[in-house]
């Protein structure tokens, strides 16, 4: 069976060339002629060949360097080249494989090698394209389920968002606020960008374990007891067992956040009293967030705080809250950029 392919043929020599695309033309290959390297590089992009039959003796550039440009350019790499040469030398032959040439075929040509080398690259050449374009095919398949799954990921992190925007009467957005804020401080401490990315939506249910305290203690106006606290204390530990043991990687980071957002940084925090670098970065990111963002709150048992007066507390100190309990590197972008937090604080 006839294999129809195209072939672009490389030589200085009007004879050669002549000679060369008569017998091919014969077997009804599509053919294009390039009389040098140059000339050869502009048919390429547009003929895109099945293979290319290549002179090594050719003024400007010889068909060895020839060879390698092709081989360095992803475009073009795959495909093959049969050099064409009167060199029958095995130092020649060696010459042209380090560049990158698949068969040689010596001058003067003999029509039936010629064919036979020639159908048997082009053959190859097809199997290539089908595994290449199958591949692709599948990348391509991959990453559209991909981004089908991360969408349906990113959906279920906002439902859950809204849930815990509920838990905050009168300040519909802090997932927002709490997204922005964290993400801001993850790029200023330089974080890789799928961390942001994942920490831009798992930002946003850090307090979900709240949804299991009573409306009773989570609202009392009151200030709270020690019992009050205890139980107060326990959304951290139900926020992780709600988000555990999930494959998405919202979730799962959620779920470390949830924990482990009351942590502090001199280990005086809960629910697991770890402290430093061992309380996971995206914690760490949070605890600061949450308590500006909390401070910059109204509570039932107080009035929301001046981006000034938290400045003082955050930095300061209060009954309550101590610098120590931040990650120091958190803080100086906080003493640098605190007019970043007030600006997203104020954003509607
Ligand atoms: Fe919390």
């Amino acid at each position: 069976m006839k294999i129809p392919g195209k072939i672009l043929i490389v030589d200085d020599s009007e004879v050669a060339l002549k000679l060369l695309s008569t017998i091919l033309e014969h077997e009804n290959y599509e053919i294009r002629i390039a009389k040098d390297a140059f000339q050869a590089f502009e048919i390429l992009t547009k003929f895109k060949p099945d293979i290319i039959l290549l002179d090594v003796m050719m003024p400007k550039m010889d068909g060895y360097e020839f060879t390698k440009r092709i081989k360095s350019l992803d475009d073009l790499k795959s495909i093959p080249i049969i050099l064409v040469t009167a060199l029958n030398d095995q130092e020649s032959k060696i010459r042209g494989l380090n560049a990158g040439a698949e068969e040689f075929i010596s001058k003067p040509i003999d029509r039936t090698e010629l064919l036979i080398r020639t159908k048997n690259l082009i053959k190859m050449k097809k199997y290539h394209d089908e595994i290449s374009n199958i591949n692709r095919f599948l990348e391509e398949t991959i990453k559209k389920r991909t981004e089908q799954l991360n969408y349906s990921y990113i959906e279920a992190i906002i439902s859950l968002s809204r849930i815990v925007d509920n838990i905050y009467e009168g300040n519909s957005n802090v997932s927002t606020k709490l997204s922005r804020c964290s993400t801001f401080l993850a790029a200023q401490l330089k974080c890789p960008e799928n961390f942001i990315s994942t920490l831009r939506y798992a930002s946003t249910i850090y307090d979900i374990g709240k949804t299991k305290i009573t409306t009773e203690i989570l609202y009392k106006s009151t200030p709270l007891n020690e019992a009050d606290w205890d139980i107060i204390k326990s959304h951290t530990e139900h926020g992780k067992n709600i988000l555990k043991a999930v494959s998405s990687p919202y979730l799962n980071m959620g779920s470390e956040i949830a924990c482990h957002h009351h942590e502090n940084f001199d280990g005086t925090g809960y629910p697991n009293a770890i402290k430093g670098s061992t309380i996971p970065l995206e914690a760490r990111i949070i605890k600061f967030c949450d308590t500006y963002i909390a401070l910059r709150s109204r509570r039932p048992y107080r009035d929301a705080y001046t981006h000034e007066k938290c400045i003082d507390i955050i930095l300061k100190g209060d009954n309550k809250t101590k610098p120590d309990h931040f990650d120091p590197n958190i803080l100086s972008i906080f003493k640098a950029q605190h007019n970043k937090f007030n600006e997203i604080y104020e954003e509607k």
